[in-house]
């Protein structure tokens, strides 16, 4: 059996209560059915998050050590986590696909999210479909699903 690791960084565990307006009322786990459901019985989806930047990079480690394709929402670390950068362009290089993803569409928010520090190094980006980020890039990254 494949294995997906979808990873989310910080504030995303509050997914649900947090700015409802711009992430929706649907929490982690519902998130976990959703992609479970899509994956069906041939994949594996591993849903992880972390408000840890260390815990997040030992994450897409053990990725490019079990060659693990990963969806990653790394959150506000998008922005400006250079390590976090380093950890995504570990997977890329080892011809792992990483897809970055986010629930709203960074470049129709403030100023400071119109940049991405992980994109450079991102098999691919999809921004602004809600959940559907996620079911869009898991149809990437395990085709068939
Ligand atoms: C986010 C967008 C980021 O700017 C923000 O810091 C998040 C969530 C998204 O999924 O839309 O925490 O990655």
């Amino acid at each position: 059996m494949s294995r997906v690791l979808v990873l989310n960084g910080p504030n995303l565990g509050r997914l649900g209560s947090r700015e409802p307006e711009v992430y929706g009322t649907q929490d982690l786990n519902a998130l976990r059915v959703l992609l479970a459901e899509q994956a069906g019985s041939a994949v594996e989806i591993d849903v992880r998050q972390s408000d840890d930047e260390a815990e997040l990079i030992h994450w897409l480690h053990e990725a490019v050590d079990a060659a693990t394709p990963v969806i990653l929402n790394p959150a506000a670390f998008t922005h400006y986590s250079y390590a976090l950068r380093d950890a995504a362009a570990l997977v890329t290089r080892a011809g792992i696909p990483l897809v970055e993803v986010h629930i709203s569409n960074p470049h129709a928010r403030e100023e400071f999210r119109h940049s991405s520090v992980i994109s450079g190094v991102a098999t691919g980006v999809i921004a602004g479909f809600g959940f559907d980020s996620y079911l869009l890039a898991l149809r990437v990254v395990a085709p068939g699903t």
